[in-house]
């Protein structure tokens, strides 16, 4: 019977024509593709000379169908809502793969509801905890045999909260750090697949927006200035820099780099750093 799955390009063989000219390309899944850090994640590895093909997610279906009408051989696109784990299931399930994945790139991230502690419902603590955290480990598991076959690698946009405690940060600091020790646990029980974190530094994307127009109020003014200022003097990086880094290891992060967290301008990452 027909697979009834999405496919890359307009055939089902054309996966294999595709991989036999293009030897370098990898196949590689990337999550929050819609804006900031993921979109430069995904353009770096659209405009590649090996030709990736690229799996992109993330809820604005109109950003990653105009991704794929400027890739249409090379995009899948499943968009959806990382909170909905039936959806999250489904993201590897519905897409022809030929039996290869090369990478996984855990990029979505939400700030949740940025309250103090004694002010968050622990209903909000868990949904960023669902988006942030149980959301990777159920695409992880249903990466991971393909990863393992292809001795591929999974990197984790984490965040320099994961280790500094903001005020009103606790929800999202704390996923951050599950997801680095997501990252350290798999080095251990999966060797033939790298896992990274990496720290994208303070980037200039939606996410700082909403932190400067919604989040500031709730933060003790120690932590807005540094917010506030990064801004003012013009610190913001941007998002090409760490999502080229990211890019890079997600097609060919050396093996002895498992496990850990670096910020994405590490003298370690030099070689991945354009
Ligand atoms: N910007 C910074 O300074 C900074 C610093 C440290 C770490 N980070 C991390 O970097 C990553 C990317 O953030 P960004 O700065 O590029 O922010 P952004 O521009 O707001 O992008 C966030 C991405 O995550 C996706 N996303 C968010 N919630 C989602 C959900 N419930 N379901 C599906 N997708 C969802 C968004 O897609 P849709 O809206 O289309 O769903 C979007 O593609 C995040 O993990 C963030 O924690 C950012």
């Amino acid at each position: 019977m027909a697979s009834t799955k999405a496919h890359f390009g307009p055939s089902l063989d054309y996966i294999s024509n595709h991989r036999s000219q293009n030897p370098s390309s990898r196949t590689i899944l990337v999550t929050g593709a819609t804006a900031g850090i993921g979109l430069a994640i995904a353009n770096h590895l659209l405009s590649s000379p090996a030709h990736h093909l690229v799996i992109l997610t993330g809820r604005k279906a109109d950003v990653l169908d105009d991704l794929r009408s400027r890739n249409p051989d090379r995009v899948l696109c499943k968009p959806g809502d990382m909170s909905d784990l039936d959806y999250v299931g489904s993201i590897l399930r519905d897409v022809e793969l030929d039996g290869r994945l090369d990478g996984l790139v855990l990029n979505h991230g939400t700030l949740g509801a940025c309250l103090r502690i004694a002010d968050m419902e622990v209903e909000d603590w868990e949904r960023t905890f669902r988006i942030n955290v149980s959301s990777c480990v159920a695409l992880v598991q249903s990466a991971l045999p393909l990863l393992r076959t292809a001795q591929g690698r999974i990197v984790f946009t984490s965040s320099g909260a994961a280790s500094n405690a903001y005020s009103s940060w606790g929800a999202y600091g704390a996923s951050k750090a599950a997801i680095n020790h997501l990252a350290m646990t798999l080095k251990n029980e999966e060797p033939q697949v790298t896992s990274i974190s990496i720290r994208p530094g303070v980037v200039d994307t939606a996410m700082q927006v909403d932190i400067r127009e919604k989040y500031l109020k709730n933060m003790d003014e120690k932590d807005q200035a540094k917010f506030i200022s990064a801004k003012k003097d013009g610190k913001l990086l941007p998002p090409e820099k760490p999502g080229h880094v990211i890019a890079e290891l997600a097609v060919r992060a050396d093996k002895d780099l498992s496990g850990m967290f670096l910020s994405w301008d590490d003298a370690k990452l030099a070689q991945y750093q354009s």
